[in-house]
């Protein structure tokens, strides 16, 4: 048994409930409260979430841990204070940022995310790694998620705190996401064994378009059936929800999820003019690259059909393309 790492998680336990507290009943917490509220948040996903308000000051936890006996050493390998740079003391590493604690999947708080009030950077402040926290093993929301998840055998993947969080007041409780990193292998394995289907739905920007398409062969490479939600208007599904509502997001975005071929056509075509003829040729042959692979000859027929009517462009020259392409690739 480790004491020290044992020390860090009773810590953390502590430190969530401080902020949780300091958010809800404290004059402190004032700011951070109608920055929430004027965001949406409810009572209810505040605790749920155990959101929480670390104050603008630098003594707040590192006093509040001492206070405890907590070794304070042990605190700062532990990433929940910062050591002084003249090495004379500790100080608070959470200032004046809304705090998200980060749960292991067992519901154990393992570290923090502190988000600026305002417009400042970094937006998001978390935990540093360290042997409680990799960033790249842990899925917010995974503990209040799983059950969910295992019963449905379907998770949706999102980019944000706020997503998750939106998402399960609307009723979507099999919403979990990565950190602020790309999705990683370890990250998909952890979810294998508990589903079968993923909806990834990252935001609606262009970085967020560009992760999803990267997350999918991760998540094909590992046996899940991957789909691919839509967002209008570049926004995030918080966005969203917040402007058209819990339903449409749930039966427009999630339910209207397209498979990861259907989403690499659409994101391919954004890329070209199809009114000039180059363009349309161009976009052709990098569809046929998406189609070609594919080993079922149904799924090829589908995908290449569509292709045709979109493009106006016959059904036979796109067939007898493909094959070739297919001869060429043996
Ligand atoms: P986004 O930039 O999409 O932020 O980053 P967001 O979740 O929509 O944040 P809000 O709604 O403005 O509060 C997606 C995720 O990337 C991580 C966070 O996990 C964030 O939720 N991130 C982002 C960081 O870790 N640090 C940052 O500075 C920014
Ligand atoms: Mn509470
Ligand atoms: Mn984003
Ligand atoms: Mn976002
Ligand atoms: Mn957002």
């Amino acid at each position: 048994r480790n004491l020290e790492l044992e020390q860090q998680l009773q810590a953390h336990e502590w430190t969530a409930k401080l902020y949780h507290f300091l958010l809800k009943n404290t004059e402190h917490g004032k700011p951070a409260m109608e920055y929430l509220k004027a965001r949406g948040f409810t009572d209810k996903a505040i605790d749920t979430f155990q959101i929480g308000y670390a104050p603008a000051r630098w003594d707040t936890l590192v006093q509040f841990l001492e206070k405890r006996s907590f070794d304070l050493g042990t605190m700062e390998k532990g990433g929940l204070i910062s050591a002084k740079q003249d090495g004379t003391g500790y100080v608070d590493r959470f200032r004046d940022r809304v705090i998200f604690p980060l749960h292991n999947r067992n519901g154990k708080v393992i570290a923090f995310a502190g988000r600026v009030l305002g417009d400042g950077q970094p937006k998001y402040l978390n935990s540093p790694e360290s042997k409680l926290f990799s960033k790249s093993r842990t899925l917010y929301n995974l503990h209040q998620a799983k059950s969910e998840i295992r019963k449905s055998r379907q998770f949706v993947l999102f980019e944000g705190y706020g997503d998750v969080i939106s998402a399960w007041e609307a009723g979507v409780h099999n919403g979990i996401a990565t950190m602020g990193t790309a999705l990683t292998d370890s990250h998909a394995s952890m979810m294998r064994g508990l589903a079968d289907e993923v909806i990834v739905c990252y935001d609606g920007d262009n970085a967020g378009q560009a992760a999803a398409l990267k997350s999918i062969p991760i998540l094909e490479e590992l046996g899940f059936t991957v789909k691919i939600a839509l967002l209008s208007e570049g926004l995030d599904p918080d966005e969203f929800i917040r402007k058209y509502g819990p339903e449409r997001f749930k039966h427009q975005v999630l339910d209207g999820a397209v498979s990861s071929v259907k989403f690499k056509l659409i994101y391919l075509k954004k890329n070209h003019i199809l009114l000039e003829e180059d363009g349309k040729v161009a976009y052709i042959k990098e569809a046929l690259e998406v189609i070609a692979p594919l080993p079922s000859p149904t799924e090829r027929e589908i995908y290449l059909k569509e292709l045709s009517a979109d493009l106006q462009v016959s059904f036979d020259s796109l067939k007898q393309e493909c094959n070739e392409m297919r001869q060429a690739m043996q």
